[in-house]
């Protein structure tokens, strides 16, 4: 008997090779059809890093105004079942409040992949900064939850990765993913994180992209939620990609951050905790294209499916088995706001 679960569970399993191989299939199945060639960042010739002003401020239900729900099978093979909109509302899976919007995955039902939630932004973006104002990230063995942007035709529109991290690991990676032929250089970039990969290129085999740990305290999982979440920001130049980091209770977050002020002066933030920055050995304009934002959650796959006790074999059980271990692995957001200049 071959239920249409059991056999992506079985399909799963066998593309399982090692989590660290697979990191680089990573895909954001932007479009369907069209794939246009990576192109330079448009109007961004000079612009220097300051003040921008508010384009998008998505709270509660204006998040569903601006996302699509993204329900395609998971291209990292999870064990996650993507539902639209329609079922989300239904199963509870997604709702709203004035001032949140909480995504999550099933965690009542029993058998087969676990219903789960991806949002993808209707709108694309070059040159720009933004704020993700999180309350609580998703928890709990198996739950691999990312906060990124993505262009199409990847990787070589590139692929920036904001919040990513598994099984309740500590730490988050913060990576940039891109087409042949961009380095990050080993010393001289201004951040305080700690750079663990160089090579960006993940379409050659042995690359899963350039990778930064952000090293502030809190900033993932269990210790992130239990201190009320807080700040990423982000800001892409036509030649630089940063990210902040602030707790909720740090003392020391911006006001513009802090308080949405409709504008965003990255350029007083402070030393952030990852940066990548074009140098001749990689020109991040020709490697970015326009980019959505997308906030996603799956269960086991290449990463944390890898990284389980057992492999993923026993991960995919165990997300079948055990709803109740999910009860946590839920997003709530207060916003996500994007400024341009
Ligand atoms: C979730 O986000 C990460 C971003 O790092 C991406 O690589 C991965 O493919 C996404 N997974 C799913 C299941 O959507
Ligand atoms: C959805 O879940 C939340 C949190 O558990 C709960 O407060 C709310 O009442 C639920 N809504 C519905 C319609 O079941």
């Amino acid at each position: 008997m071959l239920t249409l679960s059991r056999f992506i569970f079985i399909t799963a399993i066998a593309g399982a090779v090692s989590a660290k191989q697979h990191q680089k299939k990573k895909s954001c199945h932007t479009s369907s059809s069209s794939t246009p060639e990576p192109t330079d960042v448009p109007g961004s010739g000079g612009v220097q890093a300051g003040e921008y002003s508010m384009s998008e401020n998505w709270v509660g239900d204006s998040f569903y105004d601006g996302f699509d729900f993204w329900a395609y099978p998971d291209p990292t093979h999870g064990a996650v079942q993507y539902v639209d909109k329609d079922t989300a509302l239904a199963n509870n899976l997604s709702y709203t409040s004035s001032n949140s919007l909480v995504l999550r995955a099933d965690s009542s039902n029993k058998g087969g992949n676990r219903k789960s939630v991806r949002l993808h932004s209707k709108k694309k973006f070059t040159t720009h900064a933004a704020v993700f104002d999180v309350k609580h990230m998703p928890q709990g063995k198996a739950t691999w939850p990312a906060y990124w942007t993505c262009g199409d035709n990847w990787p070589l529109q590139g692929e920036f990765d904001i919040i990513e991290g598994v099984d309740d690991s500590a730490s988050n990676l913060v990576s940039l993913h891109t087409g042949p032929n961009c380095q990050m250089p080993k010393s001289g970039l201004d951040m305080s994180g700690s750079a663990t990969a160089w090579d960006c290129d993940a379409s050659s085999k042995h690359s899963q992209g350039c990778s930064v740990r952000n090293t502030a305290s809190q900033p993932f999982g269990p210790d992130f939620n239990s201190q009320g979440g807080g700040w990423y920001a982000t800001e892409r130049t036509d030649s630089s990609f940063k990210v902040w980091y602030w707790a909720r209770n740090d003392p020391n977050v911006p006001k513009d951050v802090r308080d949405n002020t409709g504008s965003a002066s990255p350029s007083e933030w402070g030393q952030p905790t990852a940066a990548f920055m074009s140098s001749d050995s990689c020109d991040l304009s020709k490697q970015f294209g326009p980019h959505i934002f997308i906030i996603n959650l799956t269960l086991c796959g290449d990463w944390a499916g890898g990284k389980f006790d057992g492999g993923k074999d026993a991960c995919n059980s165990f997300v079948s088995d055990h709803p109740e271990a999910f009860k946590d692995a839920y997003w709530d957001i207060n916003r996500l706001s994007v400024y341009e200049h």
